[in-house]
């Protein structure tokens, strides 16, 4: 089959679309033709060489995919071959053929196209699994979301305004800021513009936000400590703003405060999977009914993956960036 393989040994790391072998299905797998994969930021750092991989993940990118079962292991009895699915993977996913362990699986929601369905796995469950498991966010909450537009913040809005919560964001640009707020979120702070403690105090009276899911890490970290109002949680699951600071720990005693990191990639199958149940029954019939959509950025075949990683490196995408792997 062919897959994207990083040249490490050239500058700047080209993304090649080259022979590679075939993944061999175990007994508790099946293999998907790949349809459609979707970036994720770890792609990014994976691609550097810069991302944990763990024994049994697959060296090629790809945390995600849809597509339809070409086979399957003899131990799989709830999934047939011809079946649509979507799935988290165990890497791989930028390639014609990916291995995924069939408790992963889930069926491709009615009305999503192949395309929609691999922008769902990575964001949303990420955004619920932090949201709604670890930060038993509530009805009637506000959230704040960093990076709003990104692919985890778009499905973490929609998420929060389905369970009644109000929804503050930080965006970059004046654009991401309008697709936000059109996505439902109550507020949209530019933060390049607009100190972000000081406009989401002065939006909710004074009151500090519930929870803060956050994608920033180093430079946020004393600014989310002082915006949490008291029992409040904050998501630690990115790090795009650095990894080391220096803060005032009395905030987050006398707010009794929750700090939280979470990472799917330290995650074992079955939590993934259980995290996937748990999510299905929660939000599987505002997936099938529509109120749920994953927002698609743009559709890039996957020949032009180098493209496509650009876009996310330069920050302009809103939603999830696909690479489409073949037509069937
Ligand atoms: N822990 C997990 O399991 C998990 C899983 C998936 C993703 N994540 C994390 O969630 C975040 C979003 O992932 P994604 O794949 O959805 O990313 P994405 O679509 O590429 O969006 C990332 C956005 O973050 C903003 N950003 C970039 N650098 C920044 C900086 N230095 N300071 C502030 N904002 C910055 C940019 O938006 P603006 O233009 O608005 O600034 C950028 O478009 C990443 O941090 C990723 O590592 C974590």
């Amino acid at each position: 089959m062919k897959a994207i393989v990083v040249d490490r040994n050239r500058p700047g790391r080209p993304l090649l679309w080259q022979d590679v072998a075939d993944p061999s299905c175990g007994e508790d797998d099946v293999i998907i033709d790949v349809q459609a994969t979707a970036l994720n930021r770890a792609d990014l750092l994976h691609r550097e060489g810069n991302f944990p991989t763990t024994p049994g993940r697959s060296d090629i990118l790809g945390g995600e995919a849809a597509g339809r079962i070409s086979q399957r292991g003899s131990a799989v009895r709830a999934w047939s071959v011809g079946d649509s699915v979507v799935c988290l993977t165990l890497g791989g996913g930028y390639a014609e053929r990916v291995r995924v362990p069939q408790r992963l699986l889930m069926p491709v929601p009615t009305g999503l196209s192949m395309a929609e369905a691999a922008a769902l796995p990575e964001a949303y469950l990420t955004a619920y699994g932090n949201l709604f498991v670890n930060a038993r966010l509530q009805a009637g909450e506000t959230v704040l979301i960093h990076s709003g537009a990104s692919g985890v913040g778009t499905a973490a809005i929609q998420l929060a305004r389905l369970a009644g919560c109000r929804v503050i964001v930080t965006v970059g640009s004046a654009e991401k800021a309008r697709l936000c707020e059109a996505m439902g979120a109550d507020l949209a702070i530019r933060y390049h513009e607009e100190d972000f403690v000081a406009r989401a105090m002065e939006f909710g009276g004074g009151e500090g936000v519930d929870v803060i899911l956050d994608t920033v890490g180093a430079g946020y970290l004393q600014r989310n400590l002082e915006l949490l109002a008291l029992k409040g949680r904050l998501l630690l699951i990115g790090i795009l703003g650095g990894t080391q600071t220096e803060i005032n720990m009395r905030q987050i005693i006398s707010k009794r405060l929750a700090v939280l990191g979470d990472t799917l990639s330290k995650y074992s199958v079955a939590e993934l999977a259980d995290m996937k149940d748990a999510f299905l029954r929660d939000f599987g019939e505002a997936l099938d009914d529509g109120r749920l959509k994953p927002v698609v950025d743009r559709v890039f075949p996957i020949q032009e993956a180098e493209v496509a990683h650009q876009r996310m490196a330069e920050n302009k995408n809103v939603g999830k960036i696909i690479l489409t792997v073949r037509e069937h």
